[in-house]
């Protein structure tokens, strides 16, 4: 993560962003930018299935922070079984999500820069496809297309236009179907405090 994270730092030293790891103390920043961003209604998404009660895939939880280190743009990316191919073999993947810039930095190529961090670092992982529900005109350019996630349907309502797939390993997604389900690592719950 470190090496990845230094090129990009040092691809965006004259920029006015940089990318960074999310830590604990971007927790709140980024809740409250995701509010903004994309409404009150986010967490009743079929992709919020999937990412309920689960962590991030490890170092794959990135945030875009201005000059003053607060954070401007957030993004992560969760373990997931693609389906199963031809086999009936689960295909391990990852699914991306949400992707969000402050309103005042857009247009400004963060999203892209969070979008190329996060891509090279799940493939310097060794992890082989990346999926996402989203804007076909946006992610295009990343090389996410419907195609490849034809046959794999999301836990609830999607729009099959806005379920796109990105293989980081050629191939890897060669007769995948079925449904996405959850495979990270499950979020351990606060500890509960009890009267003495
Ligand atoms: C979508 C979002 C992440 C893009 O971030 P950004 O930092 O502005 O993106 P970039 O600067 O890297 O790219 C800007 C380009 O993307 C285009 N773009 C932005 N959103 C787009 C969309 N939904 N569909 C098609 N193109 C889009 C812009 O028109 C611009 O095009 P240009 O390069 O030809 O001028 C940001 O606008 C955002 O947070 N939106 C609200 C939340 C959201 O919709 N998240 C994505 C969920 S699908």
């Amino acid at each position: 993560m470190a090496a990845v994270l230094d090129s990009v730092r040092a691809f965006f030293a004259h920029s006015v962003f940089t990318i960074d790891a999310e830590n604990a103390g971007d927790v709140v920043a980024r809740e409250n930018l995701l509010d903004r961003a994309m409404g009150p209604n986010r967490r009743r998404k079929s992709s919020e299935k999937i990412r309920r009660g689960r962590v991030p895939a490890e170092g794959l939880a990135l945030v875009a922070r201005d000059r003053d280190g607060h954070v401007i743009g957030t993004v992560r990316l969760w373990s997931i079984e693609a389906g199963v191919n031809a086999d009936g073999t689960p295909i391990n993947a990852l699914l991306l999500g949400p992707l969000a810039v402050d309103a005042s930095f857009e247009g400004k190529g963060v999203g892209s820069a969070l979008m190329r961090a996060a891509m090279l670092e799940a493939k310097t992982r060794g992890h082989g496809a990346i999926l996402l529900v989203g804007d076909a005109a946006y992610y295009e350019r990343f090389g996410f297309f419907a195609t490849k996630a034809q046959h794999l349907v999301m836990p609830g309502p999607f729009e099959r236009s806005r379920f796109l797939a990105l293989e980081l390993v050629e191939g890897w997604l060669d007769g995948a179907a079925g449904m996405i389900v959850p495979s990270g690592r499950v979020l351990a719950s606060a500890p509960v405090r009890r009267a003495a």
